[in-house]
This record gives C-alpha cells, sequence and structure tokens, in this order.
C-alpha cells in the first residue's frame, strides 16, 4: 500500500529567485469599518474582512489597493458580525465569537486564533512581493500537522512533503506520485492540529504553487493579482466543510440516473453498436444507466453535429436507451474547428465570440478536429450563446452532457492555450487559465437547467477550480489499466471531497492500457462505491466491459453493479447530507475519527457515510489485506464477523469480496436490486446492526429522483432513532417534507433480534415468513 514518505520532492521554479522578494514593511495607520479594517502598509495595502464570526478574508494588495478578483469561485456574500477591536502597543486584536485575527505592526504580520487559543494560521515571514506582480506568504505548520485538499492530486491523503501546482494541465502520460498539475485547481486546504481543523482557501486563477515540503512552514506563490485568502475556524473536519462550502456554494442534487452505473468506451463508434451494447446489458441483466458518446459520434470531431453515416437517427436512439431506462451522454470539447462552411464556426466569428490576441487575431490551436479556435467563455453573452447550442441534444432528449478538454488542452508545447490572449477584453489566459473550464461547463449546467424545463441535468467535466462542484460531476481524468491507479484513485477522490468535490470518480478499469478480469473486478468493486461509477476505456486498448474476460469475472462484476443499486437509498440519502452541509459521502476515515491519529493518513480505506467503511483489494493475485478499525465494534458485511475497534487486523478478501464493515448500532437503507434508476422502487429496507445497549441515528432521504421540487420541500426525510436497552429496541421515528414515496420500508435486523421492538410508543411483531416488520 502507499506509504506517507518524501516521494514527491520536485524543485520549485527556480526563476522564483532571480527576482527580489519585497517585504510589503509596516503598517501606517488602520481604518475600521464594522467588519471591515483597511490597514495602510508601507507597500500595500491590506483589508481584513469578517464574512462570519467562523470566516476570515484576508486580501494584501502591494499595487494600486483597487484590487479587484476574477474569481468566480466565491457566491456566499458576507453576514453581519459583530467584532471587537483592541488596540495594544505592538498592534491590534479583532475578534468574532470564533476568531481572533491578532496583528503586529512592525513589520506587518498576521495570527489568527479560533476561540480556545488554537492557532490556525501565523506569517512566519512577512509577506513579500515581486514587480512583476508576483505574491507570496509564508505560514507556521507544526511537524504533525496534517493537510488535506488541493483538489484532484496524485499522492497520498496527507498532502505534505512536496510542491504543488495550480495550472489546470491535460496529462495522458501515465500519472504517478510527482505527476502535478493535473486537470483541476483547488487552492484550498484543510489542516488538522492535533485533532483540530481549519481551513484556508487562496482565491487566486493565477498559476499558485503550495510548497509543502517543510517541517515548520509552508508557502503559498501566486505568480500574480493580490495575495486573496479566506480562513475557515472549523473546528471539526466537517465544520470546516460546511464554512467553505457555504462561500463556494454545494452541489445541487444530481438526477438519480446519474447515480447509477454508467458504461463509456473512446468510442462507442456507431448506433448499431451503442444498440447492441444497451441490448447485452439487458440481456444479461445487468444493471445500467447511462452510456457515453466519445468524440467519434461528431461529423469529423464538430461540436454540435452527428456523423450522418454512423449516427443517422440519434434522435431515436435516445428514445430508444430511455425505453431501456439508459441516458445517451455526448461528450462536449471547447474547440470549434475552423472551417468556413460550418455553422458553429461561423456564427461565432461573426459575433467576435472566439479567443483572440490583444491585436485582434484569432487564436488557433490544434486540437482533435485539427485547427481550432476556442469560445471565451469568460464572457457571459457567449456562455450564453454556446448554452444555447446545447438545444442540439436536448431537442432529442439528451439530458446529460460530457465536457473534456477543458483545460483548455491543446496539441502544443505548453499543452494549452497561449498565456498571451485575452478574454473578456482585458484578462490575460495567465491570469484566467485556470477558470476556463469552469466557465464552460457553468455555461453547459445553466443551459441544460433551463432547457430541461424542470429536469435536473447531469454534467460530468475534466477541467474545473475551485465551485466547479455546484455545476457539475468531476472525474479524474486518463488514468490506466494499472494496480497502481487504482489505489491512486482513493486520495486523490477523498481529497476532492474535501475539496467540496462531493460528487466525483475516476475512470473504472482505467482508461488507457489493458485491463484484465481481476483488475476490472476489484476496480468495479471499489468504484460502485465512490459517487460517481463509470466505466471508461480507451480508444485501441482492450474492452473492459463486464463481460470482456470471461464468465467468472461477469458474474462478479454484476454483482458488484447490482450491490451498487441496492446500496443507492444510502448513496442518495448521502447526496442530500453533500447538498445540505457540504460534508461528501465517500470520505477519509480522519472526517468520522479525527482525533484517532491512526486514521490521519489512511489511504487505501475510506468511509460511505459515518457508519459504513471500505477496505478494498488493490493488489493482483491478493486475497487478504490488513484494514484499521477505529473505535467501537464493526460487523463484517458478508460474515457479520465482529471486529473490535481501534486495532488492525488481517482480513479474508478472495475475489469477490469486497471488505465492507458497518458499526455496531448502525441503520443502512437498501433497495432491491433493478436494471436501472428509472424503475420505481417497491420497498426499500432498513438494515439495523443491532447492539447490546446505545443509541444510533440514521437519515434516510428520498424524493422524486428527477426534479427541482426537492428544492422546494418535496422529499421524505425520515429521521430514525434507534435505542438499545435490555433485549428491547425502541424506534423513534420523525418524518418532514411532502413527498410521497412509492415504497415501503421494511425493517431487518442483524445480529440478536431484539425480543421487544417498539416505535414511537407503539409494540411491533415481526413477521415470521420474512423476518422483517414495515416501519
Ligand atoms: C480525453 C479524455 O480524458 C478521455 O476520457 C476521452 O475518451 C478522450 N479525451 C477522447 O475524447
Amino acid at each position: 500500500m502507499l506509504e506517507d514518505t518524501s516521494f514527491a520532492i520536485r524543485p520549485i521554479d527556480q526563476a522564483d529567485e532571480k527576482e527580489v522578494w519585497q517585504p510589503i514593511g509596516d503598517v501606517q495607520k488602520i481604518e475600521g469599518k464594522k467588519q471591515i479594517f483597511a490597514l495602510t502598509c508601507d507597500e500595500a495595502v491590506v483589508n481584513i474582512h469578517f464574512y462570519r464570526g467562523d470566516i476570515v478574508r484576508v486580501t494584501i494588495d502591494p499595487f494600486d489597493g483597487k484590487y479587484d478578483s476574477v474569481s468566480p469561485a466565491v457566491i456566499a456574500t458576507p453576514e453581519k458580525v459583530d467584532v471587537h477591536v483592541r488596540e495594544g502597543k505592538d498592534g491590534w486584536e479583532l475578534q468574532t465569537k470564533r476568531l481572533t485575527v491578532v496583528i503586529e505592526r512592525s513589520p506587518f504580520r498576521l495570527a489568527i486564533y479560533d476561540n480556545e487559543g488554537t492557532l490556525l494560521v501565523r506569517d512566519e515571514q512577512p509577506v513579500c512581493f515581486q514587480a512583476k506582480g508576483r505574491m507570496r506568504c509564508t505560514h507556521a505548520l507544526t511537524p504533525t500537522d496534517v493537510v488535506y485538499g488541493l483538489g484532484e492530486k496524485t499522492g497520498v491523503l496527507n498532502k505534505r512533503g512536496a510542491v504543488w501546482t495550480m495550472w489546470n494541465t491535460d496529462v495522458y502520460a501515465p500519472h504517478n506520485l510527482e505527476t502535478d498539475p493535473l486537470y483541476q485547481s483547488h487552492p484550498y486546504m484543510m489542516v488538522l492540529k492535533n485533532g483540530h481543523a481549519h481551513g484556508i482557501f487562496f482565491d487566486h486563477t493565477y498559476k499558485t504553487t503550495f510548497d509543502l515540503r517543510h517541517e515548520s512552514f509552508y508557502t503559498f506563490t501566486s505568480d500574480g493579482g493580490a495575495l486573496d485568502y479566506y480562513v475557515f475556524a472549523g473546528s471539526h473536519p466537517k465544520d470546516v466543510l460546511a464554512q467553505y462550502t457555504h462561500l463556494v456554494g454545494r452541489m445541487p442534487l444530481p438526477p438519480k440516473w446519474a447515480l447509477g452505473y454508467h458504461q463509456s468506451r473512446y468510442s462507442y463508434e456507431t448506433e448499431q453498436e451503442v444498440r447492441e451494447l444497451i441490448d447485452t446489458f439487458r440481456a444479461k441483466h445487468i444493471p445500467l444507466d447511462a452510456v457515453y458518446l466519445d468524440i467519434h459520434y461528431m461529423d469529423e470531431y464538430r461540436v454540435f453535429t452527428f456523423d450522418q453515416k454512423r449516427f443517422p437517427h440519434p434522435q431515436s436512439l435516445v428514445q430508444y436507451a430511455k425505453e431501456q431506462g439508459v441516458h445517451i451522454v455526448p461528450i462536449v470539447d471547447p474547440g470549434v474547428k475552423v472551417d468556413a462552411e460550418y455553422d458553429t464556426y461561423r456564427d461565432g466569428v461573426q459575433k467576435d465570440y472566439f479567443c483572440k490576441y490583444a491585436d485582434g487575431t484569432l487564436y488557433k490551436g490544434d486540437v482533435w478536429p485539427g485547427t481550432s479556435v476556442f469560445p471565451d467563455f469568460l464572457k457571459k453573452k457567449v456562455r450564453k450563446w454556446w448554452g444555447e447550442q446545447h438545444t442540439f441534444y436536448t431537442d432529442i432528449g439528451i439530458e446529460g452532457i460530457w465536457n473534456d478538454m477543458n483545460e483548455p488542452s491543446v496539441f502544443n508545447e505548453t499543452k494549452t492555450m497561449d498565456e498571451q490572449v485575452v478574454h473578456d477584453g482585458w484578462k490575460t489566459h495567465r491570469q484566467v487559465h485556470n477558470v476556463y473550464g469552469m466557465m464552460m461547463t457553468e455555461a453547459t449546467y445553466h443551459a441544460l437547467k433551463k432547457q430541461l424545463k424542470g429536469k435536473r441535468p447531469f454534467v460530468l467535466t475534466r477541467a474545473g477550480f475551485a465551485g466547479i462542484h455546484r455545476y457539475a460531476a468531476v472525474w479524474t481524468g486518463d488514468n490506466r489499466s494499472f494496480w497502481e491507479h487504482l489505489e491512486l484513485s482513493i486520495p486523490m477522490c477523498l481529497n476532492l471531497g474535501l475539496s467540496a468535490v462531493a460528487f466525483c470518480g475516476a475512470d473504472v478499469g482505467g482508461f488507457a492500457h489493458d485491463a484484465n478480469g481481476e483488475l476490472l473486478v476489484r476496480w468495479t468493486q471499489v468504484g460502485a462505491f465512490f459517487p460517481y461509477f463509470r466505466n471508461h476505456c480507451a480508444i485501441d486498448f482492450a474492452r473492459q466491459e463486464p463481460w470482456a474476460f470471461g464468465e467468472t469475472y461477469e458474474q462478479i462484476v454484476k454483482r458488484y453493479i447490482e450491490l451498487r443499486y441496492e446500496w443507492l437509498p444510502h448513496l442518495y440519502s448521502l447526496c442530500f447530507e453533500a447538498y445540505q452541509t457540504g460534508v461528501p459521502m465517500m470520505r477519509p476515515l480522519m472526517m468520522e475519527y479525527p482525533n484517532d491519529r491512526e486514521t490521519w493518513n489512511i489511504s487505501d480505506q475510506f468511509m460511505v457515510g459515518n457508519e459504513v467503511m471500505v477496505a478494498p483489494v488493490m493488489r493482483p493475485y491478493t486475497a487478504h489485506r490488513i484494514v484499521y478499525f477505529p473505535e467501537g465494534r464493526w460487523i463484517d458485511y458478508w460474515t457479520k464477523e465482529v471486529f473490535e475497534g481501534s486495532r488492525r487486523y488481517i482480513v479474508e478478501a478472495p475475489l469477490d469480496r469486497l471488505p465492507i464493515y458497518v458499526k455496531e448500532g448502525a441503520m443502512i437503507a437498501h433497495a432491491d436490486v433493478k436494471l436501472s434508476t428509472a424503475m420505481a422502487d417497491e420497498q426499500m429496507t432498513l438494515y439495523v446492526y443491532t447492539m447490546k445497549e446505545g443509541t444510533s441515528t440514521y437519515t434516510l432521504y428520498d424524493d422524486d429522483g428527477t426534479t427541482f421540487a426537492y428544492e422546494k420541500g418535496e422529499y421524505i426525510r425520515m429521521h430514525i432513532r434507534a435505542t438499545f436497552v435490555d433485549h428491547t429496541v425502541h424506534f423513534d421515528v420523525k418524518t418532514d417534507g411532502t413527498y410521497q414515496p412509492t415504497w415501503q420500508l421494511h425493517v431487518s435486523f442483524v445480529g440478536d433480534v431484539p425480543k421487544t421492538i417498539v416505535v414511537n410508543g407503539e409494540q411491533r411483531v415481526i413477521d415470521e415468513a420474512t423476518n422483517t416488520f414495515v416501519l
């Protein structure tokens, strides 16, 4: 398994050191307006702005003091906060109920504490800038602090020990422990100090780096703009997520079909092939909710077209798929082929919607269609126009779009657009590169939302910036059919989740390279418990549909796809939690046990909600592994064996077994297996893992799965509390919401069946035939 070693000591960009770093000097004066404080320093204007009692923003502008952020990340507006100001001889203290900001006058330095006196942030060195417009700050860390987040990064869960760069990049070469950067930029960290967590978000769209190689500090450097960061008080990891997502928003509920099993390949090349694929799933009774159309569906890769020969009847294909409970999701890239006879190109040129250099020349780059131009998604009217083009898909019944290559990826040496290109009149590509893809995806999401008239859209994106989860699910790009890549996908998605991207996943089976039956089985087992579950495979490599490697493997793969559907009520309830609180479905053990240092860097196990733990096997020819069990008693999902926590065990895991453990006392809702989420549930079962004594709670959530009615309370939420005492269980059930479910909830006990069952004060009996009772 991956170890936390100093694997990735990358040299920091030496270009830094050629230019002089200049400190911003002393504070000359402070002016306060209720919750905003402006400090005039020798060489900069510093603003300290309390957004809430537990969120403070610091901006440091050494240039003209008129800094204005172009970042689309933050959507919250500041709330009213009472701030107490104290002046001392060396500086000032600004205090809210949750945070204290201590300002040292000479030289200017900040320290931020929470209300328990824990040091969250302290300038170890004065904030510096360079004439070129680069900024740098150095904050204290202790050797035992653990750093999480930073979005989509390789390596283990704890991000210390390396330099991480934010610059959206298409990397087809095999991702390894020092491959950095990748497709997304999330300049956000969660720091865990002795079990107390806080967060810091550097809201910078320029290229930035986090140098986390040092024992007692880290350095953040931005290639341009003023320094602009937010600190979140914590102190539980879940509080930090709630605070960060208060600022950058939370994921909307995806349509239920987006949580089903998805099948993709680069590419299913004809209508016939897609129909046969769906037919095979149905003939084999393997659940399926979506099939993807990769770039070959288009007419020579022109977006918003279908190849007339290979896809002559797209509408009837989409219709046919729907009748089988399957959604068709086509890929849409940003590059628009330069072709005077192609409507999208002509229209965009006429309207002046493509990216240009300052002198007015169109920027052209090579991508799949050959020489292409790129919409200037930083402009609102371009986003609207691009969005409108999607009626091409939605008019024929398509409800999901896959955005790819939106870093933007260009087939040249720098792999992207020229930094000298200007966007929206005056912003250089150097400044807005990291948000280009997010703006494309935002356009797609809003357009689909409008065109689907009340149905929830599904958008998948490769590139993104902080806040991308408001519009799309994220997959981790071009992995390979390597065991190591299966292993990497866990800390990568855990850290995406800790960076607010709750709905994420990796290509199951691996994208490039050839998979084999064993790898596909192990990967499908893990994928079934990732938030987003898609099998995708590259052109010219071994096919990896569930049946690709023969009967034995097919049966196991099928079983785990079915398991996904059985677990959907639980996953969907967790989605609602993510929508409400920002806490992701797939979580590191640390999130539930922040005081247990054993959990701090576990990269090969994860939680699905607060009481289910998955510990996959990710090595070939391996039928056992070591599992760490946090405090409490854990029950093996398959064998019902009980494990006492706070220690490790070697557990058996033959090929057909994914080790899953449920905490004693937990309740988990399951559905019956079905072929697609389009089929309504008639029955759900609440499995109650009984215990001798104690109390546990569970919230089961459901709604219509397709519309936005949940925003108006049209859902059902069952808040269930179980109290076990003396062979009796008391259920206290409260329901809210106005949705009438299609199902009845049965209760089934795992472990000792209680002698007496009481629900809201009334005694109940178990039906002897089914061994359940209806709640
Ligand atoms: C790159 C994407 O990462 C991959 O998933 C896709 O199949 C290819 N582009 C072709 O569109």
